[in-house]
């Protein structure tokens, strides 16, 4: 019999389920057979669909947090499968970057999630059955300039998954600290920045470039789901890369006999930095 998820999950839940990774991820799991909840700010946007049910979330918002966490977290669905996966970048050199998006970042990108594992982690262990998925970024190893803030909570994202997962350890729950490299999504469409001050600094401008030219010339996000369908499959708790060759395999490889120095000299002379 093939494998399928629908054998190990039955109600998944699925953030910044509208575009890109997080749709992926929800068309995957629909066809797997399992019931889908999935988030979005405009959730009347997203199509109806049979087993999929569109929620509105914003996780910049305390008060759409926490009408989320009443309805769906503690008094909803019985998730099995949680896949944190919402989440935007903001991109300006750090003295310039606007206040209010460092507690952006963070809200959206690391406490939401967190707060969101911290309702659902505790019926998965009375259960003996879950998985936790935390989308974090490969980010976390190779830094972005100019995008200090996500990689900040990005890391604080991974550093708590790899937490957790020693904590769950022989619970019968997993967690999987998933990493992508660059896929072609709205991810830079939605990025925050000051296009004015982009096109007028030249460092800025070519590390703008630079990313641009990653992700447009990235995977589509196909590669993720099926690494992510394959990972799910498996019993263990995970640190999971993903993305073309370079990104996801060689780099991290090649970097375990580098000095740090050598890998950040390396990331400037790519991002145009001098
Ligand atoms: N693409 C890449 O190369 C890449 C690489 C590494 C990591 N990642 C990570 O992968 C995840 C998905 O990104 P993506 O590439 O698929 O980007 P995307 O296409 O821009 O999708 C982002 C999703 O997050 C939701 N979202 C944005 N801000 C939100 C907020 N304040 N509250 C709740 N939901 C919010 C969006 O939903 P609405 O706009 O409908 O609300 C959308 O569904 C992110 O965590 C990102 O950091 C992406």
């Amino acid at each position: 019999m093939k494998n399928t998820l629908h054998t190990k999950f039955s109600k998944a839940l699925v953030t910044g389920a509208s575009t890109g990774l997080g749709e992926g991820f929800v068309q995957m799991l629909l066809e797997e057979g399992l019931e889908v909840w999935g988030t979005s700010r405009q959730a009347e946007n997203m199509p109806i669909r049979d087993g999929f049910h569109p929620v509105e979330l914003d996780l910049s918002d305390k008060d759409s947090l926490e009408n989320f966490r009443a309805k769906y977290l503690c008094d909803g669905p019985s998730f099995d499968l949680v896949i944190n996966n919402a989440g935007y970048g903001v991109f300006f050199p750090f003295e310039k970057f606007p206040h209010e998006e460092i507690s952006g970042q963070i809200d959206v990108l690391l406490s939401g999630p967190i707060k969101i594992c911290r309702e659902v982690y505790g019926g998965m262990l009375r259960r003996g059955h879950g998985t936790l998925v935390n989308v974090s970024s490969l980010a976390v190893e190779f830094p972005l300039p100019y995008m200090s803030l996500y990689n900040t909570a990005k890391s604080g994202l991974s550093a708590f998954s790899r937490s957790l997962m020693m904590e769950s350890r022989n619970t019968g729950v997993t967690v999987i600290d998933f990493r992508p490299g660059d896929f072609r999504t709205s991810f830079n469409a939605a990025m925050k920045r000051d296009l004015a001050l982009v096109e007028e600094t030249p460092q800025l401008s070519a590390a703008w470039d630079a990313l641009e030219r990653m992700l447009n010339s990235g995977p589509s996000v196909d590669i993720a789901v099926r690494r992510l369908r394959k990972t799910l499959l498996k019993p263990r708790s995970a640190t999971v890369r993903t993305g073309r060759f370079f990104q996801a395999i060689f780099a991290p490889f090649i970097s375990r006999f580098l000095p740090r120095d050598t890998i950040l000299w390396f990331l400037r002379r790519y991002y145009g930095l001098r």
